[in-house]
């Protein structure tokens, strides 16, 4: 397991990232499960939003119930968590922030949240508005570190106009065949071509530039949450072809080959696991070793469908 993210911040997170969003409805003792199969492979962050779970908090609170951490291993873990969505309309005012993080505080039965992440752009955002809430949360020791998440060069630019704190992370949809991140740039200027229309503003390589840590989340959904593409040979055939022939290849399985397709990106991404089992989250860990050659990270790019012109 490769670590090192988030190093800037001090933080020497993961590349893998355990996302609880599924978690739900799970029992104790597979949440414990699940927990425990990420620890032991060497994760060592976890992501939550106040939204999770269907009802506020819901999934925090399950996880804070399920595991409850010891001093010691609360200072080994870092704990990612979100808010700003609400029910029909995104909230990124002060007192909303402030109040989701008390929420969520209570529900993790933790007295820190080692980074915040503002989940999905609000249209009336104010840049101050958040400034004010990121600033009492930090003094008041309840916010360590700050990120956004499905954000635009241009929104996270405007949020630096008050923010002082910086912007370590931003949460984005990536998987090989959910891609325009990475394939737009594959196809710059092609016109009447589906693939160059730039949906990311050039988020990644401004990423890059800036420092800002990408976090690939939903790495095995075929879009935005329509079922994993992996064993999906009616849409994907080639694709499951190649992931086959590389997990051969590695000794590892597809599962590890679309885990090891994002970190072969030099951003240095980290990725936003979301499954509930422990075997995946194995396998997530071994793909996670593996570098891919060129030719492997470009036949699985064009195997989902992505264009080299
Ligand atoms: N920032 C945002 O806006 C945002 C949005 C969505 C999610 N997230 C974060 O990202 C995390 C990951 O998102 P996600 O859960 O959509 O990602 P994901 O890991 O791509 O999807 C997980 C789901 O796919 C299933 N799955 C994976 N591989 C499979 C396979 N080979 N065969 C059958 N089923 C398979 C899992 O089932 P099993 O449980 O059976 O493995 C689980 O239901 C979330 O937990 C959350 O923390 C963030």
């Amino acid at each position: 397991m490769k670590s090192g993210c988030l190093n800037d911040a001090g933080l020497n997170a993961s590349s893998l990232i355990l996302g609880l969003m599924r978690i739900g409805k799970m029992t104790d003792s597979e949440i414990q499960a699940l927990y425990g199969s990420a620890i032991d492979v060497g994760i060592n962050m976890i992501d939550h939003a106040d939204v999770y779970g269907g009802s506020r908090h819901h999934c925090e609170a399950r996880f804070g119930e399920a595991v409850r951490l010891t001093a010691s291993q609360r200072d080994g873990l870092i704990i990612q968590t979100k808010a700003g969505i609400r029910e029909g309309y995104f909230d990124f005012s002060a007192k909303h922030l402030m109040e989701s993080v008390d929420g969520s505080l209570k529900a993790l039965r933790t007295s820190y949240i080692d980074v915040f992440l503002l989940h999905r752009p609000d249209a009336l955002v104010e840049p101050e508005e958040v400034a004010e809430a990121f600033d009492r949360l930090h003094a008041a020791g309840k916010v360590r570190h700050f990120g956004v998440s499905n954000q635009s060069p241009g929104q996270i630019e405007l949020l630096k106009t008050a923010v002082k704190q910086r912007l370590i992370a931003n949460q984005v949809q990536l998987s090989i065949t959910h891609a325009p991140l990475v394939a737009q740039g594959l196809a710059i200027n092609m016109v009447g071509l589906e693939q160059s229309v730039d949906r990311t503003l050039g988020l990644l390589d401004w990423s890059r530039k800036e420092g800002m840590t990408l976090q690939a989340w939903s790495p095995f959904q075929k879009a935005f949450f329509d079922g994993p593409f992996i064993g999906d040979r009616t849409k994907y055939p080639e694709l499951n072809d190649a992931l086959d022939d590389i997990a051969k290849t590695y000794g590892i399985t597809p599962t590890g080959v679309a885990i090891a397709w994002i970190l072969r990106h030099p951003a240095r991404m980290q990725v936003v696991l979301g499954t509930t089992k422990s075997t995946r989250v194995r396998e997530a860990a071994a793909g996670s070793d593996v570098v891919l050659s060129r030719p492997e990270w470009y036949r699985l790019t064009r195997a989902a469908g992505h264009i080299l012109p």
